[in-house]
């Protein structure tokens, strides 16, 4: 059964992206399209999104207590996937999506409130009949209080919602006179409504008001539900357990693909490994990193530069790998303290460590090729795309156990690991685990035989979309009533 979906979300690759969000937007309803469902992004258009192939369908004015507001609506269409920009030049034509210089919009609040009622009234405009609409992150929140308060009597108010959580650290926070700008209802400005711990929280608002929950693994949708990884929203989280699922993402495996990845400076595959090291040697290369006497182990990471990706646990590892004669290369941007952090570590061993401060998506695919081992210490982790995409490109992955790393990567300690290990992992967020594990890694570079069947295995791991996108339906359609309950499917 085709099912009509409407997709909004803040990042939508190749147009705009930050992280593992853009990506997931970029790729999952393109594989619904495929499948035969009828899906209709729309995401802001912002000032990285080319011009070429956008048409105009209109011209809709929004009404707030801060103001009117005009907003246009562009599409681009690829087979049977449409894509909705909402253009208002003073809200998303500037340096960045969220913030600039390391500092968040002021006006942000707006910004999302905007959005996710232009969003609406865009799908209203084209006499869209969506059956599902498909939330991702704060961002897009206030739809599903809009769609139950407003909407309720219109064809789109009989849509399902499904909000997707990505990143339980991002809630869209905002201080109570925010309610009075956007026009919300003040009786909900209580704890079981809006309101977190005397503020706006628009993830809250998603977590109460959306018909069905999910996040992008089984392991954080029961994580969440505790107080270490519940953000204070563990509560609500617990009370709308049995209609959140966890569903794991995939990867684009066309874009990905070290077989024929135009990024690269050779390809490669699990049946000629050879481009592997041609990419290894370019990597260090071009980091200007030393490989004599003979080639060292190369440690890469591509990542925000923010407190959840285990930075510190980076910083305090890398003097011990370059005493263990390992090179380490890392880019990534976030905050500044991490930055410098990073620089100064490059600049303390300029021939055994490389950092680039900066977003640049062809040199993420080198680190990914050029790597053999690629740590993500993170203290949490939804997902995480950068451990699949490593496995595609047999870089092996030194995670830590929370989240999507623990559901994705097989260590060789489990029973029968020797035969099924892809990864490293490490439990107890600590350097000593951390190094512990690096160690590993140090150990494993010395067996090169061990070392290739463990990439082999990880390369020949299918972490495509097709799967996901299964469960994906089957969640719709249990929404629709098609399938089993809602309230009781994946648990
Ligand atoms: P998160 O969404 O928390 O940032 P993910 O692992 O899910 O983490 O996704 C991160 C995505 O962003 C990956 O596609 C990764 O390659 C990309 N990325 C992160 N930092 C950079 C960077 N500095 N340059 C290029 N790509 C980056
Ligand atoms: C978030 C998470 C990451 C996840 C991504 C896409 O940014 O931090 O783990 O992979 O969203 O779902």
């Amino acid at each position: 059964m085709g099912v009509r979906i409407l997709f909004l979300s803040s990042e939508v690759a190749p147009y705009s992206k930050t992280g593992g969000l853009g990506d997931v937007s970029g790729a999952l309803p393109a594989v619904l399209a495929k499948r035969g469902h009828e899906v209709v992004v729309v995401t802001p258009r912002y000032a990285t999104v080319p011009t070429e192939g956008l048409s105009l369908r209109g011209t809709l004015w929004l009404h707030f207590p801060f103001g009117a507001q005009w907003a246009e609506v562009w599409e681009v269409r690829a087979g049977n996937l449409r894509t909705l920009f909402i253009r208002q030049p003073a809200y998303f034509d500037r340096g960045g999506f969220y913030a600039e210089g390391g500092v968040e919009y002021t006006d942000n609040h707006r910004r999302f409130a905007f959005f996710s009622m232009a969003a609406l009234s865009a799908a209203q405009m084209l006499g869209l009949c969506p059956q599902v609409i498909h939330l991702n992150e704060w961002q897009t929140c206030l739809a599903a209080l809009a769609l139950k308060r407003g909407y309720e009597s219109t064809p789109l108010g009989q849509a399902k919602t499904l909000l997707s959580i990505h990143n339980l650290a991002y809630q869209g926070i905002f201080p109570s006179w925010a309610v009075e700008e956007l026009g919300l209802p003040w009786e909900l400005f209580s704890p079981d409504g809006f309101e977190f711990w005397g503020q706006l929280s628009f993830l809250k608002t998603g977590l109460v008001f959306a018909d069905a929950l999910s996040t992008v693994s089984r392991r954080y949708a029961q994580e969440i539900q505790t107080p270490e990884y519940g953000f204070g929203l563990e509560g609500i989280l617990q009370k709308r357990a049995g209609v959140l699922r966890g569903i794991l993402n995939g990867i684009d495996s066309k874009l990905w693909n070290p077989a024929t990845d135009v990024f690269l400076p050779a390809r490669y595959s699990r049946e000629d490994m050879s481009g592997k090291e041609v990419c290894s040697e370019a990597l260090l290369e071009r980091f200007g990193l030393s490989s004599a006497p003979k080639r060292p182990p190369i440690f890469g990471m591509v990542s925000r530069m923010v407190e959840q990706k285990g930075i510190e646990l980076i910083l305090g590892a890398i003097p011990g790998l370059v005493e263990a004669g390992a090179r380490v290369i890392i880019i990534g941007t976030g905050e500044g303290r991490f930055e410098g952090a990073l620089r100064e570590m490059a600049q303390r061993f300029p021939q055994q460590v490389g950092v680039f401060i900066g977003f640049d998506e062809t040199l993420s695919h080198c680190v990914e090729a050029g790597s053999d081992f690629f740590m993500m210490p993170s203290k949490f982790e939804p997902c995480g795309l950068n451990q699949l995409y490593s496995l595609r490109y047999g870089a092996i992955p030194v995670v830590r156990a929370v989240g999507g790393l623990e559901d994705s990567i097989i260590d060789a300690g489990v029973e029968g690991g020797e035969q099924t290990s892809t990864g490293i992992k490490f439990g107890e967020f600590s350097l000593e685990a951390f190094e512990g594990a690096l160690r590993r890694a140090l150990g494993l570079f010395k067996k090169p035989k061990l070392l290739l069947g463990m990439r082999k295995r990880a390369m020949g791991k299918d972490f495509s979309w097709e799967h996901a996108a299964k469960e994906y339906e089957a969640l719709y359609e249990s929404l629709l009533g098609a399938g089993e309950d809602a309230t009781s499917a994946g648990r």
